[in-house]
């Protein structure tokens, strides 16, 4: 799966930086053209002797030192993936605030390849929150982050933060080129609906489309077509198609429209149940008095994707306060292949937070809670239950 692929292999200076090199040859073994980039402290972990004995040419450590006029932009125009292993606590800080003050960095870049970070430090420097933030940071702007596992660390120590096993690292490199949805169309809807009230107000909700977001991109890197309905902002990342709107019936229309044309929809939006049923053409005035709004049912829009006789795989969301039993209920009675619940009110959890608690249920009610995860880590483990259910079907 890795055969002619083009690998540039970032190493930092970590302890774990000794098995980069068993990691650069693993990748050869599979085929790979392997190019490596060391940092100054990576050069006092591993000899570059090493890497350039293993694959074949030297590694490039600076700027200034190459023949090479521009190695950054050659390299990550060269590269169809970059891999960093191992990935020290400042590398991954420095990333993630696009710093690019050496070759390793500037390439990170500079590259459109898919970047693939396996840290490696204390289990202290992995658990402490400016690491969380940066690794958070790292998987929202679509890094892909391997381990850290949990094991045997540096001096005797031992815990969360050793870096991945190589072969977990290849693995993970050839799905990434391989991609597990090459090919598959995909609809997500993100966002929370604006039933118009007058010309200025509206009812709305909390829900900022992060969830969809980071659900159309976990898509995106896995190598679908990806076609994102939406209120809410985008991600700022190319390659989706994005179609806005703001209410429910503008929603609705658009994701009957796409739904028989995909072959998964994932309806993640947090859709209004009821919208007021007449529009004032103008302001709602305080010396009017206190008015009286009729409320009327939106289209249920899952409902209406369920019922399509080309209906796609179908994953359903349901923002729950307290009690999931309203999601069960969902999930055994909509027609939905999963159905992804979440209670809004759990700290942390839940609309506009970059992490969310979710329990994912089947049509028979059995329910998998995973544990307060970043949105993308969420995304991932999703798309990873869509391909067994779909596999199994
Ligand atoms: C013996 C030793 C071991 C180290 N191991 C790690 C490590 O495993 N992870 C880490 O994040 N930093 C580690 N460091 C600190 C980094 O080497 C240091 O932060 C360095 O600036 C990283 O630079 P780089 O990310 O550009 O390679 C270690 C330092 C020493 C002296």
């Amino acid at each position: 799966m890795l055969s002619g692929r083009r690998i540039v292999l970032g190493v930092t200076g970590g302890v774990a930086a000794y098995k980069a090199a068993y990691l650069a040859r693993r990748l050869v073994e599979a085929g790979a053209t392997v190019r490596c980039v060391m940092t100054e402290a990576a050069a006092e972990f591993l000899g570059g002797q090493t890497l350039a004995a293993i694959t074949g040419d030297h590694p490039i450590e600076g700027f200034w030192d190459e023949a090479d006029v521009s190695p950054h932009t050659d390299l990550g125009q060269w590269a169809e993936a970059l891999v960093i292993a191992p990935a020290t606590a400042a590398t991954i800080a420095k990333l993630a605030v696009g710093l690019s003050d050496n070759v390793l960095l500037a390439t990170a870049l500079a590259t459109e390849a898919p970047v693939v970070v396996a840290p490696a430090m204390h289990t202290e420097m992995w658990d402490n929150p400016a690491t969380r933030r940066n690794i958070a940071t790292l998987q929202n702007d679509g890094r892909i982050i391997v381990g850290p596992a949990t094991g045997a660390l540096a001096g005797g120590d031992s815990g969360r933060g050793r870096m991945a096993e190589p072969e977990e690292i290849v693995a993970e490199l050839a799905a990434v080129l391989q991609g597990d949805l090459q090919g598959v169309r995909v609809l997500v809807t993100a966002g929370g609906t604006r039933e118009a009230i007058d010309p200025v107000r509206y009812i709305g909700n909390h829900s900022s489309g992060k969830m969809g977001n980071a659900v159309a991109l976990e898509a995106l890197r896995r190598g679908a077509i990806v076609t994102l309905i939406t209120s809410a902002r985008p991600p700022v990342e190319g390659g989706i198609e994005v179609i806005e709107v703001e209410s429910a019936q503008e929603m609705a229309e658009a994701a009957w429209e796409r739904a028989p044309l995909v072959d998964i929809a994932i309806m993640a939006a947090a859709v209004a149940d009821f919208r007021p049923k007449i529009v004032e053409g103008e302001k709602l005035r305080r010396s009017d008095g206190i008015p009286s709004i009729e409320l009327e049912p939106t289209p249920d829009i899952l409902g209406g994707v369920a019922a399509s006789p080309d209906r796609p795989f179908l994953v359903g969301f349901a923002a729950e306060t307290g009690s999931l039993d309203g999601a069960l209920h969902k999930a055994t009675t909509k027609g939905v292949d999963l159905l992804v619940a979440n209670d809004v009110t759990k700290q942390d959890s839940g609309f506009a937070t970059d992490t969310n608690e979710v329990t994912i249920y089947t049509p028979d009610g059995a329910a998998a809670h995973l544990p307060l995860l970043s949105k993308r880590e969420v995304a991932a483990i999703l798309w990873d239950r869509i391909r067994e259910s779909r596999s199994q079907g």
